[in-house]
């Protein structure tokens, strides 16, 4: 007998789950993704509680509608904020749903941090999810909420202002302890590379929770009879999109309504 394949439906505010995407790709080559990226209504991490929990359920139904049997939120602002109540409202049991706020609480629980730094929206850290579960587990925590990152990546604002942004938290930084900083808003790993050169003097190990994401889905479902197929889609045109998709090796991607 052959079992019916799973599609996992990934998604996020706009291309930053793309990231947590990649993480996965790299683990489970035959899994059949579809992923949505919200871009009309990017950035969600300075919109409002009430917004984001709707705009939430608004993918999640559009999902299940193409079909999705398990679903994970790439997006820390929304992890932030979903309970399971909401995804009982959409028939999504635990055991079908990934998020970002889980796995990066394991990987702090066997990490043993002296200084954590968590850098993540506005609206990620007021939500206060990552303080109730991280603070308990290391020496000191310190919750960074940046206004202005996720939008300059989604919307390719130049290289400039994300450089100044990111060199900007690190002069907060100067004469600090030895930390480790989680990229908590999964817009941040597409330009790793810039917070490594302006980190470069800096006592900071920098940690992108992805992979530990990508362990979860891997235990979450079985790929070995999947295609490998990948559709991604987003609300509106994305220059930023349209660079990733060449990287993920993917033709394009499609414009939907939710
Ligand atoms: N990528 C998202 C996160 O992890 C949200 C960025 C945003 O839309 O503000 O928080």
């Amino acid at each position: 007998m052959e079992f019916s394949p799973s599609i996992v439906g990934v998604f996020d505010s706009g291309v930053g789950g793309m990231s947590v995407l990649s993480a996965i790709r790299k683990r489970m080559p035959n899994l059949d993704v579809i992923y949505v990226g919200d871009n009309v209504r990017a950035p969600y991490g300075n919109r409002t509680e009430e917004e984001v929990k709707q705009y939430t359920k608004e993918i999640l139904r559009f999902l299940q509608r193409k079909g999705c049997t398990h679903f994970v939120s790439a997006c820390n602002s929304i992890s932030a904020l979903v309970t399971q109540e909401i995804l009982d409202e959409l028939g999504i049991k635990a055991s079908q749903y990934v998020d970002m706020v889980q796995p990066t609480k394991k990987y702090v629980t066997n990490a043993h941090i002296g200084r954590l730094l968590v850098l993540a929206t506005v609206l990620t850290t007021k939500s206060k999810v990552y303080e109730a579960h991280l603070s308990p587990l290391v020496g000191e925590y310190v919750g960074i909420g940046e206004p202005n990152l996720a939008r300059q990546i989604e919307f390719n604002e130049g290289k400039e202002e994300i450089r100044e942004t990111i060199s900007s938290f690190f002069t907060t930084q100067k004469g600090m302890p030895h930390a480790t900083l989680l990229l908590s808003c999964t817009h941040y790993p597409l330009v790793r590379h810039v917070f490594e050169e302006e980190g470069s003097g800096f006592p900071i190990d920098i940690v992108d929770p992805s992979e530990y994401v990508a362990q979860e889905v891997e235990i979450m479902v079985d790929d070995t009879n999947g295609r490998g197929t990948t559709l991604l889609c987003m609300t509106r045109e994305s220059e930023t999109m349209s660079k990733l998709t060449h990287e993920l090796g993917v033709d394009g991607y499609t414009i939907v309504s939710l």
